[in-house]
């Protein structure tokens, strides 16, 4: 198939479209940097060197003889994004393209209006490219599970039956967000439903939990094709800043009581989810609502699994509760579903020992690059 990755130099974009590459699709990335640019303006840039596209395209392309396309451009932009469709004519798109981080949103109000109208408008011109090119173009939309926030009940694969009054109907699962940024997802999933609903175009949204991981087929091949990986407090998932914060000899910093329950996935299964949706679409006129995450930890489970892991490798990790600078439940119900990928084929890669030990042992041949003043949080939501 015809892949096009919006947001392919990112963290997950990057690593996705070489996969979906070498598996025999064809695949080409956009990207207009917004990622580094913010990066770069808040002091949060990743642990690695990460070569922009023209050059992570010509080292695959000389590791593997593979060729993956790119553009370079901004996506909330139509007429470049439907340009981008005349010339590459995709079947699935993957749409990564968002600004991804809570605390960056929280900042103040220019950040918060970035967050807003980068991730509103790079949905709503790809549904329009969608609209005006080819409407059996299966949409791949990134949410996360964070746009459910903690409710007291199961969460439900996106949608739930309500009985009211003695009829009944099904609802998209009522949402609660905990930041801007999160919120930005719940209103894409609403737009896009609403074109789902009237237009009957196809779109698979995949509620991502945080993925962790610095390490694919791909990406091993050379260290210039590695992800993107980021250690700091606004762009860090939590357990990629554990495992930094324990090399660097850093106690990890737990948010609060640290009873906040999340899902969690290797960065492998993600891009795996994203290829069983690209190979399983959503039906014409379906929203398809998946929630992509493999095993759910608390914050102190991992903390207490990366300080075993680590003192295991000889270093020497503490544990230190912070002041929360997030507004969130510190103990919580959390119980949510997750067949959907299960029954499409995923099978899981764990967060065993061996697998965190693996990290930390690539992360320290970095350590020297760590930079302390970027760990601790440096956003509060008030
Ligand atoms: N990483 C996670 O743990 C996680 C968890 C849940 C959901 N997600 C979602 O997955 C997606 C990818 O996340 P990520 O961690 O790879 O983030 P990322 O920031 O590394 O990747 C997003 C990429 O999109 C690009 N981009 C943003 N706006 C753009 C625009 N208007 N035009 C062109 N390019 C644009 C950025 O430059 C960046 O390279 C995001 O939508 C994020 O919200 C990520």
């Amino acid at each position: 198939m015809r892949v096009l990755i919006l947001g392919g130099d990112g963290y997950l974009g990057w690593p996705t479209a070489m996969e979906l590459q070498r598996s025999g699709h064809d695949v080409c990335v956009v990207d207009n940097y917004l990622r580094r640019k913010i990066a770069q303006a808040t002091d949060s840039e990743a642990l690695m060197d990460n070569p922009r596209l023209p050059e992570r395209t010509e080292i695959f392309a000389a590791k593997t003889n593979m060729k993956i396309l790119y553009e370079e451009g901004d996506c909330c932009d139509f007429d470049f994004l439907n340009g981008v469709f005349e010339r590459f004519g995709p079947d699935a798109v993957v749409h990564y393209a968002e600004q991804p981080s809570a605390p960056y949103s929280m900042i103040g109000f220019h950040e918060a209006r970035l967050t807003l109208t980068n991730n509103l408008n790079s949905t709503f011109a790809l549904i329009w490219a969608v609209l005006k090119q080819n409407r059996n173009c299966h949409i791949i939309k990134l949410g996360t599970m964070g746009e459910y926030g903690t409710p007291n009940i199961d969460i439900e694969e996106g949608w739930i039956e309500i009985n009211h009054k003695g009829r009944s109907e099904r609802f998209l699962y009522p949402r609660q967000a905990g930041s801007l940024y999160h919120t930005t997802k719940v209103l894409d999933t609403d737009l896009l439903w609403f074109y789902v609903r009237t237009y009957g175009i196809q779109v698979t949204d995949l509620m991502q939990g945080p993925v962790y991981g610095l390490s694919t087929d791909s990406a091993d091949l050379d260290v210039r094709l590695a992800p993107n990986f980021h250690y700091d407090d606004i762009f860090g998932t939590v357990v990629n800043r554990f495992l930094v914060q324990a090399v660097a000899g850093i106690p990890l910093t737990v948010y609060g009581r640290g009873g906040q329950v999340r899902g969690y996935l290797n960065l492998r299964d993600t891009i795996r989810c994203i290829e069983l949706a690209v190979e399983n679409p959503a039906k014409k006129g379906e929203l398809r609502i998946l929630n992509q995450f493999t095993e759910t930890f608390s914050v102190n489970q991992l903390a207490e699994r990366v300080q075993r892991v680590g003192r295991g490798l000889g270093l020497d990790v503490n544990i230190q509760h912070v002041d929360n600078p997030r507004k969130e439940m510190e103990e919580h119900y959390y119980n949510p579903v997750r067949h959907g990928l299960l029954d499409l084929g995923l099978k899981p890669h764990f967060m065993t020992d061996e697998v965190l030990a693996v990290m930390i042992e690539k992360i320290l041949q970095y350590r020297e690059r760590i930079v302390p003043s970027r760990i601790l949080p440096r956003v509060r939501w008030k």
